[in-house]
């Protein structure tokens, strides 16, 4: 994804501060906090550091966010330790105006949909580049898959259309691989989320279709960030 002239990294990197920044006036009254992984979310994760009494604890989408989160001084707990999270703030590679996302990047995807799809509120932090008009035309689609059958589910997704690229030398914090999908038919999204689930050897993808956001919070050129609350189609 090329930055436009008026969106260079700098000007990015403080766009995806200030959407950070605009979620952490969410996090009162939280119990259990998720945190996603990423740039954008590490600013987040600053922000934290000086509003600990404001939560009781998170639970981290990645070994590296559970690593930056107890350099910050804040508890870390397991999913499994906490039920439901009261909101989880991560960011994303991708959205369209249905608040479809598609996530991945990073390569924390599974853990990130199973805090999004175990949250009461879940809300992303954007800076402007990540929106387009429809996901198809927007970023590689990435997939989780089981290393013994890789291949396998490569020719499955080559049958969908899609064109998979190996992640070389990367494990995700489950010990998968990242198949990275470009020119996946995603006129669709939440079909192709299923069509790519029931494929034996998926573990999941970075198609967030099913559940959106709540809210998503974009930065752009101007230091307003816009809050933009979840459709009703
Ligand atoms: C991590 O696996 C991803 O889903 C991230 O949420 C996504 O890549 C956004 O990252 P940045 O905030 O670094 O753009």
């Amino acid at each position: 994804m090329t930055p436009s002239p008026e969106e260079t990294p700098p000007a990015a990197d403080a766009s995806k501060r200030r959407a950070a920044e605009a979620a952490l006036a969410l996090v009162r009254d939280v119990r259990f906090l998720g945190v996603g992984t990423g740039s954008t979310i590490r600013y987040f994760i600053e922000g934290l550091a000086g509003i600990q009494t404001h939560f009781e604890a998170a639970v981290a989408s990645s070994e590296q966010t559970a690593a930056l989160l107890r350099q910050a001084g804040i508890r870390v707990l397991d999913l499994n330790e906490t039920g439901d999270v009261d909101l989880y703030v991560d960011g994303a590679d991708a959205f369209d105006p249905h608040f479809r996302l598609i996530k991945g990047h990073g390569g924390a995807l599974l853990r990130e949909k199973i805090l999004a799809t175990a949250s009461r509120k879940f809300v992303v932090v954007v800076d402007s580049r990540k929106r387009f008009d429809r996901l198809a035309d927007s970023v590689a689609v990435p997939v989780e898959v089981l290393p013994f059958a890789r291949s396998f589910t490569a020719r499955q997704i080559v049958r969908l259309g899609g064109a998979p690229a190996l992640r070389e030398h990367y494990l995700t914090d489950n010990g998968n691989q990242i198949l990275d999908i470009l020119h996946l038919p995603l006129n669709d999204p939440p079909r192709m989320e299923i069509q790519l689930k029931s494929i034996p050897g998926v573990i999941e993808s970075g198609i967030f279709a099913h559940r959106v956001p709540d809210i998503i919070f974009v930065a752009g050129g101007s230091s307003t960030v816009e809050s933009l609350e979840r459709p009703d189609f």
